[in-house]
């Protein structure tokens, strides 16, 4: 399972990879509690996602890109372990690698992750609002292990219903990313590429997306 990033172009998808949509689903309060399963796409042994944001076919390129797209890489290759700051908890830390805060707004569910993480008798809480975190910059580590959750080798389309926005395309448990220079990002089990084409950490999702008018 492949997904190359195209010369100002879309991603190309192989390998039978599943494609579905996640919604962000939310309490009465707006906080995002839970993850809801949407529709799944019909696929084909190799696609094509649009990166651009202007396709009339979403989730999938029709070739709008054509029409003047800039999808120029500029996420650095660093690994998250040498971008993520760390913060001591109780018993646990936290690695938080800002720069790719996608606003699921699973952190701040049932109070902030970063407090949370004081307090040993929240760990379970803490663990699951970073777990729940669709693009990995957080991440809670516990005896020197870093906890993640269990993901299908699957593209999510992330629906932000609450919020009213399309969201990133969610790339879940462990699929390789290829620059358009043929190098490859670290392989994470949890990353969000960009699908509205304003993020400034292409390919990766920076959160440009909940801006008005994208
Ligand atoms: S989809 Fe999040 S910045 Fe483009």
């Amino acid at each position: 399972m492949r997904i190359k990033v195209l010369k100002d172009g879309p991603y190309e998808v192989t390998g039978n990879v599943p494609l579905r949509e996640m919604k962000i689903g939310a309490n009465e309060a707006g906080e995002s509690t839970r993850w809801v399963d949407g529709k799944t796409f019909k696929t084909e042994e190799t696609y094509h996602l649009c990166r651009c944001g202007k396709s009339k076919n979403k989730p999938f390129c029709d070739g709008s890109h054509t029409h003047g797209f800039d999808g120029t890489e500029t996420a650095d290759n660093m690994s998250y372990d040498d971008t993520a700051v760390v913060y001591c908890g109780d018993g646990m830390e936290l690695m938080d690698d800002e720069g790719l805060c996608a606003v699921a707004r699973f952190c701040d569910a049932a109070g902030s992750t970063w407090r949370l993480i004081n307090g040993a008798e929240n760990e379970a809480l803490a663990i699951r609002q970073a777990c729940d975190c669709p693009s990995g910059r957080l991440t809670v580590v516990k005896d020197g292990k870093k906890i993640e959750p269990k993901l299908p080798r699957e593209i999510a389309v992330v629906e932000d219903e609450p919020e009213g926005k399309h969201g990133p395309l969610w790339v879940r448990g462990g699929i390789e990313i290829e620059a358009e220079d043929g190098t490859v990002y670290e392989v994470r089990n949890r990353v969000t590429l960009c699908r509205c084409g304003g993020s400034g950490n292409k390919p990766f999702c920076d959160a440009m997306h909940m801006e008005d008018g994208k």
